[in-house]
């Protein structure tokens, strides 16, 4: 049968699969989901996309440090996703990696058919051409430094880079400038919000420049169809993922795939705020000079911090979604994220103001309301549903005069605003509309005092009203907390599944008296707060460490490290060393797996109650770290400013004293009683460089 419905295709960045998913690229899947399950709920048929993204330097870099291929680590971490995805009920129909056959196949033909419609024109016109590439490039970290042959140092490792020349493919960029700008003159919609498509035109005004699109000097990609020494160079190959998913790639024309013709174009990209312009820049020239329709809208969210900055697997400071979901369950997650984070602007995330939202609006909000209103049904009749009105001569309704009372207004009136607000997708205010309701229903119980009513008509009206806004409610809150919102659904007697309600029809008056209700359970047990953190935060460090299960504090037993308060006597400088038990003998692949490298103090300071700890801030090259070290027996923190010192700079973060330490420095233990001696070079050496 031909499926009526009309189509609604949205994306998530397809994600590097160089390392496990933390909180951030979570939120952004997790938003995707809220939208295609609304949506589903208006009666689209979505396809909803999302994948890793699988080649490029920093794959074949990430699969060297771990000391296994680039194929086997993909698929360890590509499963990673999926299961998170399977955790967090995220609702995709369509998951693509960038090493699959198929998406091999629908990048080269996308090329493809680029250099044959470009055949059709003087040599002058086409977007692709071969010319000659000069930059940069690190050998030792294998990664291109700039893509101008003026000399550099590698950011990592702070040494000269090679000059690379080699024969590219280019994307004739440049060419395309007056036709971005024409679209973002017509189609304003097409990068949101308003102020990034500002960015976006500025940018494109100022002049753009071609873009190699492929490298001889990687193995790990995409070969280019008919010169495979070439291979296709990251954003080409990760940006033709959003046709891959919904099959492009069959036949001459790449086209011929039926799920590609209904769902091509993409409604809707969804990125974070730092890729926005491969999405409104690159990406539209490369389909423009396919001949092939523009995605509708490309919408940048900003990110989410924590502590203080982006959070990011490199940076170290990450928290993980799984630990909390284990913990609180999936709704919680999702609902913090929509709720607390203005979508489009960055939002704090703080595992403490989770709990507290938890407790505050899904255990005493949401949950409180439709076991006490469920509980009372039950209760006054029997678990059945109650008639709608009471008659008019009723003293219930002369309540109102207090202000409160819920009438059949509040329920319309929240739909009207929360719809409206998702419309611009406003989803804090989205929520905020759909707890204010909650709140209502809370209040006016509170006044109505249904327990106290004599008149059993003022009874079964009050009753019937809170249920049926507990419905309503359940409805619109259901995009954001899925599986709550399902039971509830079902201890309101309602059969079948709350995501076939249509969400854009709801109104007053759905909930039928005369239904029985369902068994009643409670939906969110309350969390205690400091237990909840703790379990998360064990959680977490395991995933840190896997097989260390250590607790978010060192005890003052912990084994002793230069970063814990009490050093003991130890031979040698490396982390191993300072073991309590005799160590094994390690191979050089699990020494590869520290990083190392040559720092310089840039402030030290005394923490208040811990004799033995400093604060550092350790510069290494590329960022700043805090570095809390425990070295203030053998050094006063000014002496320390301005000295070369040498980082481990892959150690999990761990928190001492409520303050973060994101690395740890060598020192040796001398004498017997432990005194800390840095590890430091005679000769001058760039901060930043590699220790091996
Ligand atoms: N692989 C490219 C995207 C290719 S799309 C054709 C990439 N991958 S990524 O793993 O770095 O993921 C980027 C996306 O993850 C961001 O655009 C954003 O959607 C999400 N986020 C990653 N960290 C985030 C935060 N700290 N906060 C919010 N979103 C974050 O770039």
């Amino acid at each position: 049968m031909q499926n009526s419905k009309p189509k609604y295709y949205l994306t998530t960045p397809i994600y590097y699969a160089n390392s496990r998913p933390h909180v951030g690229s979570a939120y952004t899947t997790i938003v995707c989901d809220v939208i295609a399950r609304y949506k589903r709920m208006c009666g689209y048929d979505v396809a909803y996309l999302t994948g890793t993204d699988e080649h490029g330097v920093n794959i074949e870099r990430a699969a060297e440090k771990a000391g296994i291929t680039p194929q086997v680590l993909v698929d360890k971490n590509e499963k990673i996703f999926r299961d998170l995805w399977k955790l967090l009920g995220i609702s995709i129909t369509d998951f693509v990696r960038t090493t699959s056959d198929d998406h091999a196949r629908a990048v080269q033909t996308l090329v493809r058919r680029t250099m044959e419609r470009d055949a059709q024109l003087p040599p002058e016109k086409r977007s692709i051409y071969k010319a000659k590439y000069e930059g940069r490039y690190c050998i030792y970290d294998n990664l291109y430094v700039t893509d101008t042959p003026e000399p550099a140092d590698c950011q990592i490792c702070g040494r000269p880079a090679e000059l690379i020349s080699e024969e590219n493919y280019f994307f004739k960029l440049s060419a395309y400038q007056d036709r971005l700008l024409e679209l973002y003159k017509t189609q304003p919609q097409f990068v949101q919000p308003d102020f990034r498509l500002n960015e976006v035109r500025s940018f494109v005004e100022s002049g753009l420049k071609d873009v190699s699109i492929s490298r001889k000097t990687i193995k790990w990609g995409i070969p280019w169809p008919g010169d495979p020494e070439h291979v296709f160079y990251v954003w080409y190959d990760a940006l033709t993922s959003y046709m891959t998913g919904v099959g492009y790639g069959e036949g001459l024309d790449g086209e011929a795939n039926t799920r590609f013709k209904k769902f091509w174009p993409a409604d809707l990209h969804m990125i974070g705020k730092e890729i926005i312009r491969f999405h409104a820049v690159y990406w539209p020239a490369f389909l423009m000079a396919a001949g092939l329709e523009l995605p509708k809208r490309i919408q940048a969210h900003g990110w989410l911090l924590f502590e203080q900055e982006k959070m990011s697997k490199s940076k170290g400071n990450v928290a993980y979604a799984e630990p909390i979901v284990k913990t609180l369950g999936n709704d919680a997650l999702r609902y913090y994220l929509l709720r607390e984070v203005v979508f489009g602007q960055d939002g704090n995330f703080s595992r403490e103001a989770l709990i507290t939202r938890y407790n505050a609006d899904l255990a005493n909000g949401l949950g409180n309301l439709a076991s006490r209103t469920l509980a009372m049904v039950d209760r006054y009749f029997g678990g059945v549903i109650p008639a709608i009105e009471a008659p008019a001569e009723s003293t219930l309704w002369s309540k109102d005069d207090l202000g409160v009372t819920l009438s059949k207004n509040h329920a319309p009136e929240a739909v009207r605003v929360a719809q409206d607000a998702f419309g611009r997708f406003d989803f804090s205010a989205y929520v905020s509309a759909v707890w204010l309701l909650v709140s209502q229903v809370d209040q006016f119980l509170a006044i109505a005092k249904p327990w106290s009513v004599k008149e059993f008509h003022d009874l079964q009206a009050i009753l019937y009203r809170a249920a049926e806004t507990l419905r309503i409610a359940v409805v619109l809150a259901h995009p954001v907390i899925p599986e709550a919102t399902q039971k509830i659904w079902e201890q309101l007697g309602q059969a079948g599944k709350l995501e076939d309600i249509r969400i854009d029809r709801l109104e007053w008056g759905g909930l039928k008296p005369g239904t029985k209700i369902g068994k009643l359970e409670a939906v969110f047990p309350r969390a205690d707060k400091k237990e909840t953190l703790e379990k998360i935060e064990t959680m977490e460090n395991e995933l840190r460490n896997p097989g260390s299960a250590s607790p978010a504090e060192p005890k003052p037993s912990a084994p002793p490290t230069t970063e814990a308060d009490v050093p003991k006597p130890a031979a040698a400088a490396s982390p191993a060393a300072v073991a309590t038990t005799e160590p094994a003998k390690i191979g050089i692949e699990d020494f590869a797996k520290v990083e190392l490298r040559v720092g310089q103090v840039k402030s030290a300071d005394r923490i208040q109650g811990a004799d033995k700890l400093l604060k550092l801030m350790v510069d290494i090259g590329d960022e700043v770290r805090q570095v809390l070290a425990g070295i203030a027996l053998g050094y006063a923190p000014e002496e320390l400013v301005g000295r070369k010192v040498v980082v481990v700079t892959n150690l999990a973060p761990r928190k001492m004293r409520g303050l973060e330490s994101n690395g740890m420095l060598l020192a040796a233990s001398a004498g017997a009683d432990g005194k800390p001696i840095l590890c430091t070079f005679a000769e001058d050496i760039p901060v930043g460089s590699k220790v091996k």
